[in-house]
């Protein structure tokens, strides 16, 4: 057998004693009186973590060999990630204490890796998500606690489902609005958001509250890397849900606030979907090119089924926003830390600001992604009712 190699050795770690350590730290807090009270608690396992995966860390900085690909780097970056953002659970580190990571050697090793492959030096999403390779049935995480397991399989299913509905819309493109085959495409764009509905369905019904709360949640915090603090990962990192936002024309690339949080993501996603937005953000929507089509050609029979289907998908998307921010957040968030009074409390939200600031902000893109009838924001209701107005 061959030895193994660095990399091996701290992707063997973080797959095995990493996510007992974890686990077993969760058990303790949830278990103690004020389960959101970390610090005083399993310190020797604390102690332990940090120290076992330094000692990974510092051998793979001295090998200085971070060049085996997009692949590789990006699964080192990964573990690398996943330990600083444990770090950072364990109030090991604690970015509004330091004015840089006190992990200095993953800090290197994760700023290193993050600046060659073009993305922040901390785990995101898609490290837990979609670029989670599975070894004999078990998938990357970071704790072994079913709650987590079932976030994890949920976020990624909703998220290929939101891809399979982007992909569709941009098949479109080449196509136009009026071929017969856009019909197709529309309704496999439909039946993928409605996939998104029921993998949502089945999270907001199956999900333990306390044990995301407590036990999940808190390693999806920002945290330092070096000097900086990165905001956390959220399962909205990638570029899909924008693609079908853009396209839709329910959401607009020259909209500031659309287009902050676009600019704020871009580094948070894969280069490959850092490309596709990119390459999307300039395309003209479907809605714009449906309006233009309906001045003339509102009578053709392509036009009556077309719109009737994209209105559809507009309506599918539109759900899923608001399941998202009215079921999920609303129960998993914005309840529990209401009911502990935590609501005001720093340190709450993978972005960061306060909790009733992103819940203002959430609510704001579920309403765009919907067309909801609000004057205050550029919501396409009109121009929805204009193309519904168009069917005979
Ligand atoms: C963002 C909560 C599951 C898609 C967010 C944010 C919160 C949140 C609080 C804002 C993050 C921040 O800036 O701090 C939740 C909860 C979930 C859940 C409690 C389940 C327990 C999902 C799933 C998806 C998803 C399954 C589907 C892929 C998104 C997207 C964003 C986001 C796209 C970015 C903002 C946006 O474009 O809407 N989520 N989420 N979330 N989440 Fe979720």
């Amino acid at each position: 057998i061959e030895p193994m190699t660095n990399t091996e050795r701290l992707d063997n770690w973080i797959r095995s004693d990493f996510v007992a350590l974890n686990t077993a730290l969760e058990e303790i807090y949830f278990s103690s009186e004020m389960p959101e009270e970390v610090e005083g608690k399993g310190d020797e396992l604390k102690r332990q973590l940090e120290k076992e995966g330094k000692s990974f860390i510092v051998d793979l900085l001295k090998e200085g060999n971070t060049n085996e690909g997009f692949d590789a780097g990006f699964s080192l970056l990964g573990n690398v990630g996943l330990y600083m953002a444990a770090c950072r659970r364990h109030m090991i580190t604690e970015p509004s204490r330091e004015t840089k990571s006190p992990l200095v050697e993953a800090s290197a090793l994760a700023m290193q890796l993050g600046a060659s492959l073009g993305v922040v030096p901390r785990f995101a999403s898609a490290h837990l998500e979609n670029h989670n390779y599975a070894i004999n049935g078990v998938a990357k995480s970071f704790t072994s606690l079913p709650d987590e397991i079932l976030f994890l399989t949920h976020n990624t299913r909703a998220e290929l489902a939101f891809i399979r509905a982007s992909e569709a819309l941009l098949r479109i493109l080449p196509l136009g609005v009026s071929h017969p085959i856009t019909a197709d495409l529309l309704l496999v764009a439909r039946r993928a958001l409605e996939d998104v509905l029921t993998s949502n369905n089945e999270l907001f019904t199956q999900l333990d509250t306390d044990r995301f709360f407590y036990c999940v949640r808190p390693y999806y915090k920002p945290h330092r890397v070096g000097l900086h603090e990165y905001r956390g990962a959220n399962a909205g990192d990638f570029a899909g849900i924008n693609v079908i936002d853009l396209l839709l024309g329910v959401c607009r690339a020259d909209d500031s606030y659309y287009s902050q949080l676009l600019v704020d993501k871009f580094l948070f996603m894969t280069p490959d979907d850092q490309l596709i937005l990119r390459d999307c953000m300039s395309r003209e929507s479907l809605l714009d090119q449906f309006l233009r089509e309906s001045i003339t050609n509102h009578t053709e029979s392509w036009y009556q089924k077309n719109v009737a289907l994209f209105l559809d998908v507009a309506k599918a998307h539109g759900a899923t926003a608001l399941q998202h921010h009215e079921q999920l957040v609303s129960k998993f968030i914005e309840k529990p830390a209401d009911n502990m009074g935590l609501s005001e409390k720093p340190g709450l939200t993978a972005s960061g600001p306060p909790l009733p600031v992103l819940l203002r902000s959430l609510r704001k893109l579920a309403d765009l992604r919907s067309a909801a009838d609000r004057d205050d924001i550029p919501s396409r209701f009109s121009d929805m009712q204009k193309l519904r107005a168009s069917l005979a």
